[in-house]
C-alpha cells in the first residue's frame, strides 16, 4: 500500500479503485492546493495524481523523496517539470484520446459561436433589444465552405478537421515539423485559425503581433489548447483595432483570467473557462486513465499512457 496525494475530487468511480489498494490523501478543496500545501502533502507521497492547475516544479519534485509516479489528469503536461521528473526517474502519465472529441466539439462550437455572433445575439434578446427582424443586425461570417487553418495537427487538430469536412471547409494545417513559412501561409489564407499545439518553449506566443497582423481582417482566432500560445496583449490590440474580426478562447494566460483583465474589454471576444474536455463521459474516462497510470506505476508496471521515462 502506497501513500498517494490526489489534488482534487474527480468525477466518476475511478478514485475508488485507487482508494481500494492504496492510502489516498485526497485534497477536497475547490481551489488547488497552494505551493506550500502541495509540498507538505507530497513529502510523504509515493504517488501523485495532479491537475493542470498544479504546477509541479523542480523544487516540489526534489522535496518529495518518496515520489515514484506522477499521473496528470489532462492530456497536456506543461504544468510538470518533465526534466526534473526524468532526472529522478519518475514516470509521468497523461490522459490522451478520451477527451479528443469533447475538445474538438468545443473548438467547433466556439468557431460557430464567434462566426455567428451568438453571445451578442443572445444578450440582445435578454436585454429586450429584439424589437423586430432587421436585415442588418447581428451579421456574422459564413462557416460553410470557408478556409480553416489548424495549427497543431495531432489527435485534436485532426478531429477538428473531420468536423470541418461536414461544413465543406478547405482545411490547411501545420504541426511541429512545419516551417515558419507554412504557418505564415496558413495564417494569411485562413478565415478561421484554430490552435491545437501543445505548449512548449517553441510554441509560446506562436500567435504574436506579427501573426495577428498577417491574419485577414475578417478572420477569427479560436484557441482550445493553452493560453500561452497567444500573446494576449497583441490579441487585445488586434481586436481593439479591428485587425481581426473576433477571437474565441477556452484557455488564457493566466487562468482564471481576472474579471478586470484588459483582454476582457476587447470587442468580439468570447472566453470560456477551460471547458474543452468538460463532458461527463470525457472527464470520467480521464479519471479512469489517470488512475490506471498511477496503479500501474506504483505496481512496478509501465504506465499505459506514459509521456516520459
Ligand atoms: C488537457 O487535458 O490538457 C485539457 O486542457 C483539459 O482537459
Amino acid at each position: 500500500m502506497a501513500r498517494c496525494f490526489v489534488t482534487r475530487r474527480l468525477p466518476g468511480p475511478a478514485l475508488g479503485r485507487l482508494d481500494a489498494v492504496h492510502d489516498v490523501d485526497l485534497w477536497t478543496g475547490r481551489l488547488p492546493p497552494s505551493r506550500p500545501e502541495l509540498a507538505a502533502h507530497l513529502e510523504p507521497a509515493e504517488g501523485l495524481l495532479s491537475l493542470l492547475t498544479d504546477r509541479i516544479d523542480t523544487g516540489l519534485i526534489e522535496g518529495a523523496p518518496h515520489l515514484r509516479a506522477i499521473s496528470n489528469y489532462a492530456v497536456g503536461y506543461d504544468n510538470i517539470d518533465m526534466r526534473a521528473a526524468a532526472a529522478r526517474g519518475i514516470p509521468v502519465g497523461n490522459t490522451p484520446d478520451v477527451l479528443t472529441d469533447a475538445t474538438a466539439d468545443l473548438a467547433f462550437a466556439l468557431l460557430m459561436a464567434a462566426a455567428r455572433k451568438l453571445p451578442e445575439a443572445i444578450a440582445a434578446v435578454h436585454a429586450g433589444d429584439w424589437v423586430t427582424w432587421e436585415p442588418s443586425l447581428h451579421l456574422g461570417a459564413e462557416v460553410y465552405g470557408a478556409t480553416l487553418g489548424i495549427v497543431g495537427f495531432g489527435r485534436i487538430g485532426r478531429a477538428v478537421a473531420r468536423r470541418a469536412e461536414g461544413f465543406a471547409m478547405t482545411v490547411m494545417h501545420t504541426d511541429s515539423s512545419s516551417d515558419a513559412g507554412a504557418l505564415a501561409d496558413l495564417i494569411e489564407r485562413s478565415d478561421f485559425v484554430s490552435l491545437h499545439a501543445p505548449l512548449t518553449p517553441a510554441t509560446q506566443h506562436l500567435i504574436d503581433a506579427d501573426a495577428l497582423e498577417r491574419m485577414k481582417p475578417t478572420a477569427i482566432l479560436v484557441n482550445t489548447a493553452r493560453g500561452a500560445l497567444v500573446d494576449q496583449e497583441a490579441l487585445a490590440h488586434a481586436l481593439n483595432t479591428g485587425q481581426i474580426a473576433a477571437a474565441a478562447l477556452d484557455v488564457t494566460e493566466p487562468e482564471p483570467l481576472p474579471a478586470d483583465h484588459p483582454l476582457l474589454k476587447a470587442p468580439n471576444l468570447i472566453v470560456t473557462p477551460h471547458i474543452g474536455s468538460a463532458t461527463r463521459a470525457a472527464r470520467e474516462r480521464m479519471a479512469d486513465l489517470a488512475v490506471d497510470n498511477l496503479l500501474a506505476a506504483l505496481d512496478g508496471r509501465p504506465m499505459p499512457h506514459l509521456v516520459s521515462a
